[in-house]
């Protein structure tokens, strides 16, 4: 069973006259176990592909299938409990909330998906543990430096065991060393725990860390390569 499987995917923007052919089209599989890098200038429908992988945003016309769900023939409700219980997500900014500690932030989605109150503490620090960040489980993010937010971050969107973790630009605010050391755990998470991971940069530094990058122009996939392949 494939996690991603999108067919002829078309998102069209209407704006007053206007209409903006954002995704014109896309063909993509991801399999288990994957680590894609999804490049491309901006506006070339980086973000808006990736919103509607991760069941955020709908398409225009098109099929997505994610882990054997067709996701159009979802009710809202649906899509919601698969986002939360199936997907992680990690952002540019890491999203966690001020004035909470870094444990609480990891348990906050195992709330929404209704992890029993005695499980979730355990649960959050296991992820912690496993990305490094176990020590800081009672800082506030205005605590941390950028790298240990990331991390935080990383380990939330680990706690409900995804199907895939989606990252759109998750080294967009950190310095070249930091990116490096967050780039080598997306690494480690998928070479040694398996997770499936699909991520946005523009940075090829960054893409290289991933086995296969897919690059968007103007809506369309224009290359879809193996690492080995780019290297070559
Ligand atoms: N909410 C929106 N309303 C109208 N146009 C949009 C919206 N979001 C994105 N677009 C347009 O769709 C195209 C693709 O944007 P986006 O997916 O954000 O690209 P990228 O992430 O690669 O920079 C661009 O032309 C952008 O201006
Ligand atoms: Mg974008």
């Amino acid at each position: 069973m494939a996690v991603v499987n999108v067919q002829d995917l078309q998102k069209i923007y209407e704006l007053g006259t206007q209409r903006v052919m954002a995704l014109g089209g896309v063909n993509l599989t991801i399999e288990p176990g994957e680590f894609v890098a999804v490049m491309g200038p901006s506006g070339s429908g980086k973000s808006t592909f990736m919103h509607i992988v991760g069941l955020l945003d709908e398409p225009t016309a098109g099929r997505y299938i994610f882990e054997d769900n067709d996701v159009s023939k979802l009710s809202a409700d649906e899509r919601a409990d698969i986002r939360s219980r199936r997907l992680g997500f990690v952002f540019q900014s890491y999203n966690l909330l001020s004035r909470t500690s870094a444990l609480e932030n990891v348990e906050l989605p195992m709330i929404y998906a209704g992890v029993p109150e005695a499980d979730r503490k355990r649960i959050a620090l296991e992820k912690m543990e496993i990305v490094g960040v176990g020590a800081l489980r009672d800082n506030m993010p205005n605590q941390m430096s950028g790298g240990q937010q990331q991390r935080v971050a990383i380990a939330r969107s680990l706690v409900n065991n995804p199907g895939l973790i989606l990252a759109d630009e998750p080294t967009g605010a950190l310095d070249t060393k930091t990116s490096e050391d967050v780039m080598q755990l997306f690494t480690r998470l998928n070479a040694e725990h398996g997770i499936t991971i699909l991520l946005v940069t523009h940075e090829q530094d960054v893409a290289a860390y991933a086995k296969r990058i897919v690059s968007f122009r103007d809506g369309h996939i224009i290359t879809d390569q193996l690492r080995e392949k780019v290297a070559a």
